[in-house]
């Protein structure tokens, strides 16, 4: 997560501004630098982009975020009372301690070690976290369009806390998450998003902008897996960035949270059902459509500076079909994921660069950096391609 890096004598200003805006993260805590002459203090994903003065002065650090431990030792608390100490110690590794906040949603993962506790889990979440009105388990994310498994385990309505039978009113799951000074409209049950890519999206318009700097022209941007539309938030908030946008993904709910997404960072009419992929401004193709079937459409292929491809677990077998979306006019970039076990990541890289065009000259081959563990031995992981211009 994005951290300031403040010098120690200036940390009280800097929180005063943070706090003005109601920026600091409120589930992480301020450490130390390694070498003790600065802090870093956690800025919530909410926090616009670029920071207003005096706050953009200091330099800003991307590392993971340290637990506050005041939430942790709540929740540790209520845990105990509610299962008892020695439950708690015997279980020690398989509790939630983590969790992923929605709007006013959380989301936890539940060992099967643990899943008796499951209610206990939900109101010692509850309990430790007022803000939040609906917890859900997280049984992991299925099929081609990447839909999280969510079920209600716990909801608050006023100062009632329900378990069992959640009144259906309490358990809907679509809310609009702010992430770098936009609202994203999302539900986690019908369409992928994760809060948890917003270094990955900062990442990607850092490129974007060096792409921008290089063609000196606003880009042209293909998201065909674009899901909800977040990394397309991030990109058309910077001013002079995107021109032409094609979005699109195969999932019809993801498609309708977009045109709604659409309508608020383009202040435009969007149609409010998922519709087959078309073009609705000059600037502006969206909707529903197979993104590997894209480029036999001769109004998509060639046409794009910029494709994002984040389908991680088969970004390499879709290259090929993506590759003719770059326009080869001009030098191009494509910014990929892909899930690997650590050990394939050489003969991924191979794999990579057999299948792409050219590099441009002067920038490096691409690489799989690794970004998290996936599980205990695949790794999510991103890569840059910057293709040269096509002088054949
Ligand atoms: C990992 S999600 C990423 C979504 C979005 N880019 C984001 O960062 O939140 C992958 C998306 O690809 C979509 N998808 C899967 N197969 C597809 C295909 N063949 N064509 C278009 N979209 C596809 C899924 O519906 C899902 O929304």
């Amino acid at each position: 997560m994005r951290h300031l890096l403040v010098p120690n004598k200036k940390v009280q200003a800097a929180l005063t501004e943070i706090t003005k805006y109601d920026w600091l993260s409120k589930e992480h805590r301020i450490f130390s630098s390694e070498d003790g002459n600065n802090r870093l203090i956690p800025i919530s994903v909410s926090a616009n982009i670029n920071l207003p003065k005096p706050l953009c002065e200091f330099e800003i650090v991307f590392s993971e975020g340290k637990p506050n431990e005041i939430i942790d030792t709540d929740w540790w608390n209520h845990l105990e009372n509610l299962v008892g100490k020695d439950t708690v110690i015997e279980h020690k590794e398989s509790w939630p301690s983590s969790h992923e906040f929605f709007g006013d949603m959380m989301i936890v993962r539940i060992d099967d070690s643990i899943e008796k506790y499951t209610s206990k889990i939900a109101q010692a979440k509850l309990l430790s976290h007022p803000f939040i009105r609906l917890v859900l388990s997280d049984g992991g994310v299925m099929g081609e369009l990447r839909i999280r498994d969510l079920k209600p385990i716990g909801a608050r309505k006023d100062s009632e806390l329900y378990f069992d039978n959640i009144p259906s009113e309490l358990t809907n799951t679509k809310v609009s998450v702010k992430e770098s000074g936009r609202y994203i409209s999302c539900d986690p049950k019908v369409a992928y998003y994760s809060t948890k890519l917003q270094t990955e999206r900062l990442e990607t318009l850092r490129f974007a902008k060096e792409l921008r700097n290089e063609l000196n022209r606003p880009l042209a941007i293909c998201d065909p897996f674009c899901g909800v539309g977040p990394a397309l938030s991030t990109l058309i908030a910077e001013e002079d960035l995107a021109g032409n946008i094609l979005a699109s993904d195969l999932n019809s709910s993801a498609v309708e949270l977009l045109f709604e997404n659409l309508k608020r960072w383009d202040k435009r009419e969007y149609p409010t059902k998922s519709e087959k992929l078309q073009q609705y401004y000059d600037d502006r193709i969206v909707g529903l459509a197979d993104a590997t079937k894209l480029s036999q459409n001769p109004q998509y292929s060639g046409k794009w500076d910029l494709v994002l491809v984040n389908l991680p677990h088969r970004t390499i077998e879709f290259l090929p079909d993506l590759i003719p979306l770059l326009n080869r006019s001009d030098v191009s970039l494509i910014r990929g994921r892909v899930i690997v076990a650590e050990s394939d990541i050489p003969s991924a890289n191979s794999k990579i660069n057999e299948i792409l065009p050219p590099i441009l000259a002067g920038k490096p081959k691409p690489e799989l950096k690794i970004k998290r563990d996936y599980s205990s031995t695949l790794r999510l992981c991103s890569f840059e391609a910057w293709i040269g211009k096509d002088t054949t």
